[in-house]
């Protein structure tokens, strides 16, 4: 049996697949490279390049492997981006969604593992958040991922097929085996702090500092790659052993503001990384924690790097043996 992983030459899908392969599965990556490079493909896993929802890839694909589940990363991921174009994050993310969930039935795979995102529940009511908690997506990025849950919990209902959505908050490290965060272009915090330290960058921009929170940035809580990896690895495990579909949030269930990830880094880094304030990128919530205790609960998943200073230093790692990241 083989797993299909969409998007699997991305940072998270491609440590999970790393993760995978290392368990000793089979593992095929689909993925077409727009936001990746052929480098950042995993060692040892059969590969495809092509859109997710290519029916006669997947149908190709299934033909020539045995898929058990399919763990669908392949999706744009900019909150910034998808205000200014939404059409780009409904199109991408759900409508390739649907394509792909249809390509998958006709394929006769009925278990999906989907990457969603703590951007569906919006500006929080409480804090943490728990699954239960309103959805209200601040950003098109956070109802593109919405919605493709609903599609999924609607296709759950009627043609029977088991999913798991995660909803990650945000995910930051390496997994130490030459893997890292590396987007084009790079919009994430960290990675752009790191950047500054090597200076690639000239300063870090803070994106508002008058958000109701201790210091006036925004706070997020910063999940280690490694620890989403074995959180995936449960939940396949979990949709095999015939368990019902299920949503889930991970996360480390601290937040960390922009400043302290930007003093966190100076720390870690040795280097000055200056810094400008300067307007709210729009569509960023203010806060976002998880509880993950339904996590800890259905797949008895626990975060294992949880302290900022562990996860700035595993990013750092990376980025300072990798300074111009999958590129020459
Ligand atoms: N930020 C800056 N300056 C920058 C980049 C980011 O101040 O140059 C701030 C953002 O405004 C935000 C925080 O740093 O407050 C984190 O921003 P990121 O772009 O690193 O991450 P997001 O929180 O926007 O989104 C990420 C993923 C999403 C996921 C979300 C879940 O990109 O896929 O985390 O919390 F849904």
């Amino acid at each position: 049996m083989a797993i299909l992983v969409t998007g699997g030459a991305g940072y998270i899908g491609g440590t999970v697949a790393r993760s995978f392969l290392s368990r000793g599965e089979e593992v095929v990556v689909l993925d077409d490279f727009s936001k990746s490079l052929p480098a950042s493909v995993p060692e040892g896993c059969a590969f495809y390049e092509g859109r997710s929802d290519n029916g006669e890839l997947i149908a190709k694909i299934a033909k020539e492997h045995e898929i058990s589940a399919c763990l669908h990363f392949a999706a744009f991921i900019e909150a910034g981006e998808s205000v200014k174009d939404p059409y780009k994050y409904f199109y991408n993310n759900t409508a390739s969604s649907l394509g792909l969930f249809h390509a998958l039935m006709d394929a006769g795979v009925k278990k999906i593992v989907f990457s969603s995102t703590a951007a569906v529940y919006g500006e929080p009511k409480y804090t943490p958040i728990d699954e239960e908690h309103p959805k209200n997506p601040t950003n098109p990025y956070g109802l593109s991922k919405l919605f493709t849950e609903k599609i999924l919990e609607t296709f759950s209902a009627s043609y029977g097929i088991r999913y798991a959505a995660l909803r990650y908050f945000n995910a930051c490290g390496s997994d130490g085996t030459g893997n890292g965060e590396d987007h084009h272009p790079e919009t994430h915090l960290i990675p752009l702090v790191l950047q500054t330290a090597q200076g690639i960058r000239k300063q870090i921009f803070i994106f508002g500092d008058d958000y109701p929170t201790p210091d006036g940035t925004c706070v997020r809580d910063y999940i280690h790659v490694s620890d989403l990896a074995s959180a995936h690895l449960a939940a396949y495990d979990y949709l095999m052993s015939g368990s019902p579909s299920v949503s889930l949030n991970l996360g480390n269930g601290s937040g960390f503001s922009v400043k302290e990830v930007i003093e966190t880094a100076r720390k870690i880094t040795g280097h000055p990384i200056p810094a400008e304030t300067v307007q709210r990128r729009p569509g960023d919530p203010s806060v976002l924690v998880a509880s993950s205790e339904k996590a800890g609960k259905i797949l008895g998943w626990k975060p294992e790097r949880r302290s900022l200073d562990e996860m700035v230093a595993s990013a750092w790692e990376w980025h300072k043996n990798n300074p111009n990241g999958y590129g020459a």
